[in-house]
C-alpha cells in the first residue's frame, strides 16, 4: 500500500540533523526535529535560520517562502511528538547502542506503518533494524555535509528491508531534491568505503612527512579538482566522527586501509575535533575561517 509522506520527524539537531530538518521543511514537509539537549536544539535551529537568511540574501529564497519554511518546522525535546510522522530519520551520535535504544523507543511510540531511516555513515542497517519491531520498514538514508548543498543521498537496503519501503524512500529522497543512489548494507556503503581510506592516507602522508598539510591539500585540490583538500575535509567532517567511522569499518573489514593512523587518534584525544572545536589539522576563528 502506498504511504503518503507529509510529516517527517528528525531525531538529533546537530550538524547533520539540522541540515536534514532544513531540507525537509524547505521541500514542503511538516518537520519536527527532536533533540534532548536544549543547547544543541537552540544552536541547530539558529543555524537553520541563518542558512535560510543567507538563501534570502543571495536571492535563492524569497522572504515569504522563508516564513513558510519556518512555519513547517518545529523543535521539541519530546520523542512522543514524532508519533504522527510517516517517516522518522535518526541523526544522533554515531553509536550503535544509542541508535538501537532510540529505535527501540520509537517502536513503542510510532504506529506500525511509520518508516524509520538512519543517517548512519558506517553502522549496519540490518543490525539497527533488528532493534525495532519492524525490520522491513527501516532503511539507511545517508546525507552529506553540508546537507542543504550536497546533492547526494545514499539509500541503504538492510537484509530485511522490503521492496515497497525501499521504493517509497527512493521517492522521498528525490522529493527532498537529492540524487539517490542505492547501496547494500556493506560497511561505509559506497561513499565512505572509498572516502575514508583516502582521508586516512592523507593523515598517513602528513605523519610520514611526505609534505606539509597545506601542500597535501593543494595537491588534491589543484591536481585532482577536489573542492577541499583531504585535511581540510577532515576538519570539516570532524576528526572524531572520521575516527569513529574508521574504527567501525576496521572492526568489520580487519583491513589496515581502514585503521586510524596514530596521529588522527592523538588529535582526537587532544580534543582537536576540527572546525567545530576550533582546531583540527588547522586552527579556526569563531566564524570558521582558518587562522
Ligand atoms: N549550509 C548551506 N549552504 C552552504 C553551506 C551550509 N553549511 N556551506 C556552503 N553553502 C553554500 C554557500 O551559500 C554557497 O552558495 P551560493 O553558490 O549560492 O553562493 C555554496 O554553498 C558554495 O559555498 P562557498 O562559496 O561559501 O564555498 P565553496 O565554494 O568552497 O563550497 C562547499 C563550500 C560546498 C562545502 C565545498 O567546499 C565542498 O563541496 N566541499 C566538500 C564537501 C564534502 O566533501 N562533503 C562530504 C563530506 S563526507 C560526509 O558528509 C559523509 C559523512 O558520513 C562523513
Amino acid at each position: 500500500m502506498a504511504t503518503r509522506i507529509e510529516k517527517v520527524g528528525v531525531v538529533g539537531c546537530g550538524l547533520m540533523g539540522s541540515g536534514i530538518a532544513e531540507v525537509c521543511a524547505r521541500q514542503g514537509f511538516q518537520t519536527t526535529v527532536c533533540e534532548l539537549d536544549p543547547t544543541i536544539l537552540e544552536r541547530g535551529m539558529a543555524s537553520i535560520r541563518r542558512s535560510l537568511d543567507k538563501a534570502v540574501t543571495r536571492g535563492k529564497l524569497d522572504a515569504s517562502t522563508k516564513d513558510e519554511v519556518l512555519g513547517r518546522l518545529r523543535g521539541t525535546a519530546e520523542l512522543a511528538s514524532l508519533a504522527d510522522c510517516q517517516v522518522v530519520i535518526e541523526a544522533i551520535v554515531e553509536d550503535r547502542v544509542a541508535k538501537q535504544a532510540l529505535f527501540g523507543e520509537l517502536s513503542t511510540l510510532c504506529p506500525k506503518e511509520t518508516i524509520f531511516a538512519s543517517n548512519t555513515s558506517s553502522l549496519s542497517i540490518t543490525e539497527l533494524a533488528a532493534a525495532t519491531d519492524r525490520p522491513a520498514r527501516l532503511v539507511g538514508l545517508h546525507f552529506f555535509n553540508p546537507v542543504p548543498v550536497m546533492p547526494l543521498v545514499e539509500l541503504v537496503r538492510g537484509v530485511a528491508t522490503s521492496d515497497n519501503v525501499l521504493e517509497i524512500m527512493r521517492s522521498f529522497g528525490e522529493a527532498l531534491g537529492k540524487v539517490v543512489i542505492t547501496a547494500q548494507d556493506a560497511p561505509g556503503f559506497v561513499v565512505n568505503r572509498l572516502l575514508i581510506p583516502f582521508l586516512l592516507d592523507a593523515v598517513r602522508a602528513l605523519e610520514q612527512g611526505v609534505a606539509s598539510r597545506e601542500d597535501i591539500d593543494q595537491g588534491m585540490k589543484l591536481g585532482c579538482g577536489h573542492p577541499m583538500g583531504p585535511l581540510t575535509l577532515l576538519d570539516f567532517v570532524g576528526l572524531d566522527t572520521t575516527y569513529s567511522i574508521a574504527q567501525i569499518m576496521f572492526e568489520e573489514f580487519k583491513d589496515p586501509r581502514y585503521a586510524a593512523p596514530p596521529l588522527l587518534k592523538r588529535l582526537v584525544l587532544a580534543g582537536f575535533h576540527g572546525r567545530k572545536s576550533g582546531r583540527g589539522f588547522y586552527e579556526y576563528d569563531a566564524d570558521g575561517g582558518v587562522k
